[in-house]
């Protein structure tokens, strides 16, 4: 396995040929989006699209998202393009946007889980681009972690979970929104929000109307949105997330686990007048709260933290993909 440091905003095309060339003779690259790192393969190419599964571990009904360069190599891949995909890939493509919408017959089931639909995002990131031009296939590309763990949002990251396991890393320094992709299905009557993003509610529902939450169903293999596991961006350690309220039971829970002798970890809005060994401050603002998240659990995790107490934040719709990611983080099960 090769890391190649890459410029995130203009990146050598030199680098970017050989990653392509990888990606064409069904190779696996890791390769920075604005969301997070994502491990690719040629969407099209039944062989290297397993490959992404074996190396993350993911479970085969899980299907994955195939990035392309522009709304006409979208169609290409989709049977339909209702007027609502038209207009929210006009307003957020490229971006953290990603649209399910019924699949072509020439996308592998490998990439759709065997599914009717296919999932399609065009990203923003100037390296992400540059590769997708270049090798001029789709790439199916799952965020560069193993599954259920924190997703990567630098190189570094992606190396943790994955060394050894695809064959080239580009190294594009740190993602800039932090978290994945918004995810909404258009193959439905109704426009359905699949997984909450960095994109604030209020400016999805300008653009499409009402816009419903998937509902979360117990059985993983029947749910809308098969990766919408209850624990996932998970951690090692145990994260417990505590209402600004209940300071006292936070800084009560941190002087326990302290006093059993365990190492304990805190994502912070505010200070916390307890003994925790690794108290981080985070923004109030959730664009660069989310930015920095998974670099913080991450950290944690490297620190040996045994539990993190986590400040809920804020409620509201800008705060809705930081939520959603907390609160799988902190599932058991
Ligand atoms: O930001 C992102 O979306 C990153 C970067 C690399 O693009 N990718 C990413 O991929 O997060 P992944 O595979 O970790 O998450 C894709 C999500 C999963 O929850 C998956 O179940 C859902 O999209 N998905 C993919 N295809 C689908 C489909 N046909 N129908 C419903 N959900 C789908
Ligand atoms: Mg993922």
């Amino acid at each position: 396995m090769e890391i190649v440091r890459i410029d995130p905003l203009e990146p050598d095309p030199a680098v970017v040929r050989r990653a392509a060339e990888v990606l064409r003779g069904g190779g696996l690259v890791a390769f920075p989006t604005e969301t997070v790192y994502g491990v690719g393969a040629n969407a099209l190419d039944a062989v290297a699209v397993r490959r992404i599964f074996e190396a993350k571990g993911r479970p085969s009904f899980n299907p994955l998202i195939a990035h392309v360069p522009d709304v006409e190599r979208a169609m290409r891949l989709t049977t339909s393009w209702p007027d609502s995909a038209a207009r929210l890939a006009e307003r957020f493509w490229p971006g953290p946007l990603t649209l399910v919408l019924p699949r072509a017959p020439e996308v592998p089931d490998e990439v759709t889980a065997g599914r009717g639909t296919v999932a399609l995002r065009v990203p923003a990131h100037a390296v992400a681009r540059a590769l997708l031009q270049s090798a001029g296939i789709p790439l199916a590309a799952p965020s560069a972690n193993r599954y259920t763990e924190v997703s990567a949002t630098t190189a570094a990251h992606v190396v943790k979970g994955l060394a050894g396991r695809v064959d080239l890393v580009l190294d594009g320094g740190p993602t800039s929104v932090g978290i994945e992709s918004t995810v909404v299905d258009l193959s439905g009557d109704q426009p359905l929000l699949l997984r909450p993003g960095s994109i604030a509610l209020s400016d999805l529902r300008e653009v499409v109307g009402p816009l419903p939450r998937a509902a979360e169903m117990e059985d993983e293999t029947a749910r809308p949105s098969p990766g919408m596991v209850r624990r996932h961006y998970s951690p090692r350690a145990r994260l417990r997330v505590f209402q600004r309220s209940d300071r006292s039971a936070m800084a009560e829970a941190a002087r326990a686990a302290v006093e059993r002798g365990a190492r304990v970890g805190a994502l912070l809005l505010e200070p916390l007048n307890a003994p925790v060994q690794h108290a981080m401050q985070l923004p109030a603002d959730p664009e660069p709260y989310a930015r920095l998240l998974y670099s913080a659990l991450h950290e944690l995790d490297d620190a040996g933290c045994d539990l993190i107490l986590v400040d809920a934040v804020p409620e509201g719709g800008e705060w809705l993909g930081v939520r959603d990611r907390l609160s799988r983080a902190a599932h058991q099960d």
